[in-house]
């Protein structure tokens, strides 16, 4: 009685021996063998990668899962067709007979192609970390989304880090997270609603100690950084006025040099947190300083009434002054006195500084409009000039590289918070009305030569020539009424 229901017991011989099973166990076997490998690759690469996760975690086990599912329907197939055959019958086509030459010859067949896909999964699982790895995936597989980041990118000091290096980091914490917001990405872009522009929670991007911190070393002592600003005006001659700073950018480490200047916020001997009501962190009302000796100082603008209490601490770092160090959109203003600087854009040429800018500046919705009205507006303006031609690829080139308006992404959406001409940057805490708690004192460095000193500024005879005790700034013509340049100074022409 037994006898006659053989297949009512489990045999691992029956298990292997048919051809669907065992195809199953290679893709199988195939597929673990891929994950250990992308695992690894994962465990000892400097930067985790949220892609090759996708892979390790997602895509490796649903294979592995396919393949153990072939694994079980052969086996009911086997068992299936063992029911249905007499127990005298010949055996069934579906089960390997060594017995059989043609079932040896495929299963020589079959071996041999077992080990070519091993191997070729296994070159194909690197082969695939590396893709990912790569500036061109990130930048430019999703093409439309990434694409202002990546071109900027293209255009910074960075153009040869990796995008891993900064978004990503080394170091195992925020691991997992990073998996599954680039599954969560991956969604948004297949399914074409992500945000415009795209706004990174700064909160989630990775500590500055596993991103620049990799690459740049905190203790650094920088001293004195000289960096002239070369600017024209939107008059008729567009009438060159620089400024000549020397930075003093100093350093935060004893070991390396006097502990000082802009570089002192390191969070090296003392900490700065702060709290920001906004998402881009415009609006800080709040700051508090821990000194090497553990004294804590508060300060709080009087004139935020709100409640602080809802809002999450911030510990400063490079981000919140270095916040576009890979991405920096270049505002109309900017842009164009580069071109003029740089022999690009002829200063000669009537009004071109203003020009060019109300073209830039414009509202445009798409690319093609944008190129197009700035050929019209621009050849209207120089009806007669033989090179209008010029000035108007330039002023196209600069579309190009700054200006991304199907992402809705260009200097208006991306403030650069270094300076404090465009936006209030460093002002936000040193406006000078940050009060400590019994209103006495404010946080220093709110004078014009705390943090730089104006060696020279002007046209171009004046720029030549240097003071080392430093200028006071002579705002050209125009008044300046107090410490907020950013009341007047958009990126694109200045209010009067
Ligand atoms: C040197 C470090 C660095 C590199 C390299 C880098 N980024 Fe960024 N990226 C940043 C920082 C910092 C921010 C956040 C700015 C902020 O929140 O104010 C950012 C923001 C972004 C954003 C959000 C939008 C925005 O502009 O704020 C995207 C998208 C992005 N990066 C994509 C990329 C891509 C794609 C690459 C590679 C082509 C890349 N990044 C390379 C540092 C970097
Ligand atoms: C993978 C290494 C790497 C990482 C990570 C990295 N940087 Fe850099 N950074 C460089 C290199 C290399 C340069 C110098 C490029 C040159 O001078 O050609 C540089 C230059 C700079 C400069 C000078 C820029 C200039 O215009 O001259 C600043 C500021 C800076 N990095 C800040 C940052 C900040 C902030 C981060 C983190 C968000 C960061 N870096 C992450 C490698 C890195
Ligand atoms: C308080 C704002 C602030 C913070 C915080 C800050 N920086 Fe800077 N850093 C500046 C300014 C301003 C300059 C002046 C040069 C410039 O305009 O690029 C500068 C210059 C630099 C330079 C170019 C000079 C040099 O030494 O080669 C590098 C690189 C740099 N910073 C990296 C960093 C890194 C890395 C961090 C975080 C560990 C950091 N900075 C934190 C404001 C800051
Ligand atoms: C989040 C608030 C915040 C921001 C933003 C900020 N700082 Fe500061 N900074 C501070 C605090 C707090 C101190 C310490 C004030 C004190 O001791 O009175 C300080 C001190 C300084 C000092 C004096 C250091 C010394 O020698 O003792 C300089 C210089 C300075 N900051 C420059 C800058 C520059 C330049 C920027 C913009 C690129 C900037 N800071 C952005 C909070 C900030
Ligand atoms: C808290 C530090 C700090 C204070 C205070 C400060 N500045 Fe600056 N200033 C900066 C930094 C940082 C930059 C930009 C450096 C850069 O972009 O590399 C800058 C840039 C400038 C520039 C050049 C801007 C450009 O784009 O041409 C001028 C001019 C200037 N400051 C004038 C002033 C005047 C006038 C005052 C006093 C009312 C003042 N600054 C106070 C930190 C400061
Ligand atoms: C009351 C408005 C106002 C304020 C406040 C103001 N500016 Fe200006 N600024 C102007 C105007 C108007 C011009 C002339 C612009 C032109 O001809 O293109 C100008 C020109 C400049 C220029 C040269 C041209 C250019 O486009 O860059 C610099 C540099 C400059 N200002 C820096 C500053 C700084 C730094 C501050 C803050 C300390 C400041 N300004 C505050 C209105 C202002």
């Amino acid at each position: 009685m037994m006898s006659k229901k053989p297949a009512s017991r489990f045999s691992l011989r029956k298990l292997v021996r048919n051809w669907i099973s065992l195809a199953g166990a290679v893709i199988a076997a195939g597929s673990f063998f891929a994950f250990l490998l992308l695992f690894s690759i994962e465990m000892f690469s400097q930067h985790g990668n949220p892609y090759m996760g996708i892979l390790a975690y997602l895509v490796a086990p649903s294979f592995l899962l396919a393949g153990l599912v072939l694994v079980l329907l052969g086996y009911w197939l086997h068992l299936r067709q063992e029911r249905l055959a007499m127990d005298d019958a010949p055996p069934v086509a579906l089960t390997i007979d060594f017995s059989r030459p043609r079932d040896r010859k495929i299963l020589g067949v079959f071996i041999a192609g077992s080990v070519v896909f091993l191997f070729m999964t296994a070159v194909g699982s690197y082969q695939t970390y590396q893709f990912t790895e790569s500036v061109h995936f990130c930048g430019k597989s999703c093409h439309l989304p990434m694409d202002p980041e990546f071109v900027t990118s293209q255009h910074s000091a960075h153009a040869r880090v990796e995008c891993v290096a900064c978004h990503v980091g080394s170091g195992a914490s925020a691991y997992v997270k990073t998996k599954i917001s680039g599954m969560r990405q991956l969604y948004h872009v297949t399914m074409g609603d992500f945000q415009r522009p795209i706004r990174l929670d700064s909160t989630k991007l990775r500590p500055a100690r596993e991103t620049c911190e990799q690459c740049h070393w905190p203790q650094k002592f920088t001293g004195g950084f000289e960096r002239t600003f070369r600017h024209y005006l939107s008059d008729e001659a567009n009438t060159p006025f620089s400024v000549r700073l020397l930075l003093n950018v100093g350093g935060g480490d004893r070991k390396s040099g006097p502990v000082g200047g802009i570089h002192w916020h390191m969070n090296l001997a003392n900490k700065i947190e702060y709290i920001a009501t906004d998402d881009e962190q415009r609006d800080i009302p709040w700051v508090r300083h821990t000194d090497e000796k553990g004294v804590v100082t508060e300060y709080r603008n009087p004139d935020f009434k709100g409640d602080l209490s809802k809002y999450p601490v911030h510990k400063m770092d490079c981000i919140d002054c270095h916040n576009r160090p890979a991405h920096n959109f270049l505002s109309p203003n900017e842009a164009v006195d580069i071109s003029l600087a740089c022999g690009r854009l002829d200063p000669s040429i009537p009004w071109v500084k203003s020009k060019v800018v109300a073209a830039l500046a414009a509202p445009y919705s798409t690319r093609e409009e944008a190129l197009k009205k700035i050929d019209e507006s621009l050849r209207a303006a120089y009806p007669d000039n033989p090179k209008v031609g010029e000035i108007v690829a330039e002023a196209q080139s600069i579309y190009n590289a700054n200006f991304f308006p199907e992402m809705k992404a260009d200097w208006r959406s991306y403030p650069n918070h270094l300076s404090h001409k465009n936006w209030e940057g460093c002002f936000r805490c040193h406006d000078g009305k940050h009060k400590t708690t019994d209103g006495t004192g404010s946080i220093k460095a709110n004078d014009c030569k705390s943090c730089h000193l104006i060696l020279a500024q002007g046209n171009d005879a004046e720029i030549k020539k240097l003071n080392s005790d430093g200028y006071d700034f002579v705002h050209i013509d125009a008044e300046y009424s107090d410490f907020s340049c950013a009341e007047c100074h958009t990126g694109a022409a200045p209010k009067e």
